[in-house]
């Protein structure tokens, strides 16, 4: 049986930080970040934009440009590692904005960046062994991506969803049911203790745990592989990685190459052209999204295939690899194959208009949405309005009543809490 994903899309936030501008302000030649991390605008999500609503307005593009039933939907997972609540996942939410059907299988998993790819890999396994029984399923990857200001990670921030419907119809792109390598480590590469908002992470070990996951990954899905010299990098037409900056995916690929070569090719060996040559091929050309939107986490290898997905001829691409990252750490390496004439639906997945529309904020604009995102969570607010942030979504977060998170359209929050007045949190138990 075939399977892969149908349809997918992006959404992202309504406004981003120019990062030339980020830099003067922190006083940064801005090389750094544009060649140095290769990275040129990040996405900014103001207080009215969090995990649900990215999630929501990706998943409804995904369904209604593809023209998918609504009620086909049998599972829905949200795979993030910003969630709105220690307990209640961010997918009820979605099922509900969505109005998919009660028997629908729905949760949500985390495990860093790497948390959409387990789920993909789930909803790949229950298509396969029979039990969707003809159902598709919504596959979410939703995060918003911050650190401090003024930390290095500072200019790798972002924010976006990327929802895809995986089936046994797969329009855009077909797994290899035969390669998949695993790789996991208990590191302490990056984290983000529960009271706290914003990641930890160690940075530079951070890449190294990320290079040695790989390393991992494809050793082990390279042994699984009955004939592996059909996922040598020479039958790969494109490779895309996780993207968390985009000189990263650059880092990955030179990894990559080394461990098919089989040797060590630094930047004074005279193999590191043929390096620069196939990163030029087959993974330099979709990293242009990534290097507009920022690192969205569990979106962020995705987004790169929607870049793959809005530009490539498929007949000219057929079998690609796909590198996931979540640190802590676990990854994978898996092979998939374009579909030939996923090309007709390059129009439909196109997010480059969406972004062009999107509003510049001004250095003190962006510190300000830092500083009232921080002090959220914590109780109840006054009811948000859209045109304060200016935004033209129709769904949103309105703010906390009663400690009920509140959605435009949703009618949250369980029938007492509406009539009989305030819950404290001890009417729980
Ligand atoms: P840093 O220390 O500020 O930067 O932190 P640097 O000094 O390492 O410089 C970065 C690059 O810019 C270097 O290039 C410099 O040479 C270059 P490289 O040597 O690496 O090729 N550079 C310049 N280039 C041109 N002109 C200049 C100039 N100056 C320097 N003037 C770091 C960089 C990435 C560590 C930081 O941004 C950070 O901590 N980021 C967050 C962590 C991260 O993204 N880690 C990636 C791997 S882990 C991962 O992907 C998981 C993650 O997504 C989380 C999850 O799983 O949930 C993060």
């Amino acid at each position: 049986m075939k399977v892969g994903i149908e349809a997918i899309a992006f959404h992202s936030p309504e406004h981003y930080v120019e990062l030339t501008d980020l830099a003067e302000a922190r006083g940064i030649d801005p090389d750094k970040f544009t060649k140095g991390l290769g990275q040129l605008k990040m996405a900014v999500a103001t207080p009215m934009e969090d995990t649900v609503t990215l999630a929501v307005n990706a998943a409804r593009k995904a369904l209604e440009n593809f023209d998918i039933d609504y009620d086909d939907i049998g599972t829905l997972v949200v795979g993030t590692e910003s969630g709105v609540d220690h307990s209640k996942p961010v997918a009820v939410y979605v099922h509900e904005a969505l109005g998919l059907r009660p028997n629908c299988h729905t949760y949500e998993t985390k495990h860093a960046c790497f948390g959409a790819m387990a789920a993909v890999f789930s909803a790949n396994d229950w298509i396969a062994c029979g039990r969707a029984d003809g159902s598709k399923a919504l596959i979410v990857a939703a995060d918003i991506a911050r650190y401090p200001i003024g930390d290095p990670g500072e200019p790798t921030q972002g924010a976006g969803a990327v929802a895809m419907v995986i089936s046994d119809t797969p329009n855009l792109l077909q797994f290899d049911s035969e390669i998949s390598g695993y790789y996991t480590k208990q590191v302490m590469d990056f984290w983000r203790p529960l009271y706290s908002t914003k990641a930890f992470v160690d940075g530079h070990y951070s890449i190294e745990c990320y290079l040695n996951a790989l390393e991992g990954a494809l050793a082990d899905a390279l042994h699984k592989a009955t004939i592996p010299e059909l996922y040598r990098m020479n039958q790969l037409q494109a490779c895309i990685y996780h993207v968390p900056f985009a000189k990263m995916a650059a880092k990955a690929h030179h990894r990559h190459f080394e461990v098919d070569a089989g040797e060590k090719i630094d930047k004074e060996s005279q193999r590191f052209a043929d390096v620069r040559t196939s990163f030029a091929e087959k993974t330099g050309p979709w990293l242009s999204l990534n290097a507009i939107v920022g690192n969205i986490y569990t979106g962020s290898l995705f987004l790169s295939l929607i870049d793959l997905l809005r530009r490539s001829p498929s007949a000219a691409l057929r079998q690609i690899s796909m590198f996931s990252y979540g640190s802590g750490c676990a990854a994978s390496m898996n092979v998939a194959y374009l579909t030939p004439g996923c090309d007709r639906f390059r129009q439909q997945i196109d997010p480059e208009p969406e972004l062009n529309a999107r509003r510049k904020l001004s250095i003190d604009q962006y510190e300000n949405i830092m500083r009232i995102s921080d002090s959220l969570g914590r109780g109840d607010t006054q009811e948000f309005l859209a045109s304060e942030w200016d935004l033209t979504s129709e769904f949103l977060y309105l703010g906390n009543k009663n400690h009920i998170r509140r959605y435009s359209g949703l009618e949250c929050g369980p029938p007492a809490a509406r009539e009989y007045g305030p819950l404290s949190a001890s009417t729980h138990h």
